[in-house]
Order: C-alpha cells, then structure tokens, then sequence
C-alpha cells in the first residue's frame, strides 16, 4: 500500500528508524516540488521524519535541527533536487519573517521543502502538499498522521 494512503488514517512507528524508514519510502510518492508540513510538540519525530526524506533522495548529510540557520539547504548532486528543512521555531512572534527568508530564492525545481513548526509562520504562501501530525503515543511509539 502506497506510504500516503498508510498515512491518512495514521502510523505508529515503534522506533526512530522505522520514522526514518517511513520517510524514506515516501519520497517516491512525493510529486517534484511538494512542500511538507510537519507539525507537532517537541521530540516527536520530525526532524527524524526529514533524515528520511533525504536518505530517499540519496542526501547523505547529517540532517540536524536548523536551529540557527532557520533553514538548511541539502542538494543531491547539481542537477537534482534540492531538500529545503525549515525549521520555524526560533521565530515565534515573528509571523511575516517568511517574506524575509528569501526561501523562492532556493525553491528551484524540483525541491522539496519540509516545514518544522508551520504555524509559527503565520501564513504560508504556498499550498501544502501534505500536513503531517506528529505524535507520542508512549515512550518509543509515536504516530504519524495526514492531516
Ligand atoms: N518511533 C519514533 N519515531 C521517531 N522518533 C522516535 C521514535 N521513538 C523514539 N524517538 C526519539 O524521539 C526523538 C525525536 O526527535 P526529533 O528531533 O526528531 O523531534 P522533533 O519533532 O524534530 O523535535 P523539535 O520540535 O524539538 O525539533 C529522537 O530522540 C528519537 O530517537
Ligand atoms: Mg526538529
């Protein structure tokens, strides 16, 4: 069954590597140009979530929590697709900042753009692709789901 019909009505994972996994096994669904949101608390899996979309593109850097760069740019080779993590946490109370980002600067196609904390944003330009939920279920459970 494709990975984003599993993810309607929801997935629990029981490890990290099965979030990794998961994310890895979508980016062959994902059409050129998707933007991802990935909402949830706190440790539920989201920057894990975005180690697997670039294992699925072939990124093998260390993806890590754009904390302080606000966004991190992943590129698979010259020609093929940029993996934009945007990271909005740090920017809370400054919804608007998405203009001063100069993020359609590295939106050149194909790209995929995953958004950590989205609503923090304020208003988002583009239309999602696909609105994740992350959550904990129990400790080392958590649940993905499309929303
Ligand atoms: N089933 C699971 N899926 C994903 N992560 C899991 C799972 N079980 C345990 N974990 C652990 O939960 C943590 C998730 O951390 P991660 O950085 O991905 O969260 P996050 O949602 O990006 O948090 P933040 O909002 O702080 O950026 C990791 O330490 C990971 O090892
Ligand atoms: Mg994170």
């Amino acid at each position: 069954m494709p990975i984003l019909e599993i993810l309607k009505p929801g997935i629990t994972t029981q490890s990290s590597e099965e979030t990794v996994s998961i994310a890895k096994s979508l980016v062959s669904e994902l059409p050129e140009n998707s933007i991802l949101t990935l909402e949830g608390d706190l440790g539920t899996g989201k920057t894990t979530f975005v180690k697997g979309l670039a294992l699925g593109f072939g990124i093998h850097d260390r993806i890590t929590s754009p904390t302080f760069n606000i966004f991190n740019c992943y590129m698979k080779n010259a020609k093929s697709t940029t993996l934009l993590h945007l990271d909005a946490y740090r920017l809370e109370g400054n919804s608007g900042i998405i203009d001063e980002l100069m993020l359609e600067d590295f939106m050149k196609p194909p790209f995929i753009l995953a958004i950590e904390w989205p609503k923090l944003l304020g208003p988002i330009p583009w239309k999602p692709t696909l609105e994740l939920t992350f959550s904990i279920m129990s400790q080392g459970t958590h649940l993905i789901r499309a929303i």
